[in-house]
């Protein structure tokens, strides 16, 4: 087993202090932070291959936005930065070729993690300013924490303006999107439920 690097374990904490904090209000965004908090958080046995993409050219411009309260959270995401595994794995689409250079996600615990879990997924999702990131769905219950950014998201159809500091719940299978204007957009989630293992589908 690799020994653990002290960024990713105190980003690990940082977004565990989020969910507990969330936690103390059980509406169905508690209850759903209180689920990710019970589930164990696995030893890191896969290797992290840091990785950029031309996405990433906007990590430090999110890292300036955002409320005070995110602010610890987005503390430890910087010092984890240079460790972070970014991808995009998306089946190509013809009508929207550059979507692969708009976003991506760095997934620290989860089945195809350097944390490996097949219960939950925990990362980090960044979004070029003035993006579609398109409809899709997946089977996993998604919870979200918007570190940096004002966006507009939609879930089944409803359009809401959401900004740094909230949280977002998407039902298993429930069809969203969400559009950047002139910030990009940096948010955590998570991922629960019975299958975490489906990847996302665009819908
Ligand atoms: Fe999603």
């Amino acid at each position: 087993m690799s020994h653990p690097d002290s960024r990713i374990v105190d980003v690990i904490l940082a977004a565990r202090q989020v969910l507990s904090n969330r936690a103390v209000i059980q509406d169905a965004v508690g209850v759903e932070a209180s689920l990710v908090l019970e589930l164990p958080i696995p030893e890191p046995t896969g290797t992290f291959k840091p990785s950029r993409l031309p996405v990433t050219a906007f990590i430090s411009q999110a890292l300036e936005n955002g409320v005070p309260e995110t602010q610890p959270l987005r503390d430890a995401f910087a010092k984890a930065v240079p460790v972070l595994p970014w991808k995009y794995n998306y089946e190509p689409r013809a009508d929207l070729p550059d979507l692969g250079l708009r976003m991506a996600w760095a997934e620290i615990i989860g089945p195809e993690a350097p944390y490996v879990s097949n219960q939950f997924c925990f990362g980090f999702t960044l979004i070029a300013p003035e993006s579609l990131y398109p409809a899709h769905f997946h089977p996993a219950t998604e919870l979200y924490y918007v570190l940096s950014g004002t966006a507009q998201w939609v879930l089944s159809g409803t359009k809401t303006r959401y900004q740094s500091g909230s949280f977002i719940l998407h039902p298993s299978n429930a069809v969203h999107a969400m559009q950047t204007s002139d910030e990009p957009l940096l948010a955590m989630y998570t991922w629960s439920g019975e299958d975490v293992v489906t990847l996302s589908k665009y819908a």
